[in-house]
């Protein structure tokens, strides 16, 4: 019986799966300081890294922000009760079998249960089996456009949609 349990990753979770990432992206500088980033934001309590781990593996993550700051028409807006959820990844042998939908289903139930009434994700427009991915979620209403900047200084275009919990 395979078992799959859903959770807020503790700081060990957190470690080890960024272990991993840095090694499966050993020529990308920028993960090293998504780990640091990361990490100390779930210390601060500011990020919820939330973890799909099966028989034992972490196979799944998505992060959630909440109250945080998004784009509307361009313009960054503070907002109470929203969180942002990004960093969304499968490992790959395990992918398309089911594993993330369940991991954004308790994530976004576990949201709600803390008082959060929105959620937004970002994608940028050349993703577009992300986008339908998104779309499938609820992910619907489009609330705006931003640029993000990586640690290594590459700048990507970001649009932004929205879920009401
Ligand atoms: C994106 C990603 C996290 C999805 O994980 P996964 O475990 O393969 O996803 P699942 O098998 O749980 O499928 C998720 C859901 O989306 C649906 N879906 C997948 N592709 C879809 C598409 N093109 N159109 C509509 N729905 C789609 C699935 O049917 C499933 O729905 P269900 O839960 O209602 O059955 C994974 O493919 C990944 O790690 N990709 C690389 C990293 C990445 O691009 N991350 C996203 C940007 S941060």
């Amino acid at each position: 019986m395979e078992q799959y349990i859903c959770k807020i990753a503790n700081l060990d979770e957190m470690r080890l799966k960024w272990q991993s990432e840095i090694e499966r992206n050993a020529d990308d500088p920028n993960w090293s300081i998504w780990r640091d980033e990361a990490l100390q934001n779930a210390q601060m309590g500011a990020w919820l890294p939330y973890y799909g781990i099966l028989n034992g593996e972490i196979i799944a993550e998505a992060t959630a922000v909440p109250n945080v700051l998004y784009m509307q028409n361009g313009k960054a807006i503070s907002a109470e009760g929203t969180a942002y959820l990004f960093a969304f990844r499968t490992v790959e042998a395990r992918q398309g079998m089911g594993w993330f939908g369940k991991l954004l289903r308790y994530m976004l139930s576990d949201l709600k249960a803390r008082g959060i009434r929105h959620a937004v994700v970002g994608v940028e427009p050349s993703e577009i089996r992300n986008m339908q991915m998104y779309f499938h979620f609820g992910f619907t209403e489009y609330v705006g456009y931003g640029k993000d900047t990586y640690p290594d200084g590459q700048t990507i275009e970001v649009l932004y949609y929205r879920k009401q919990l």
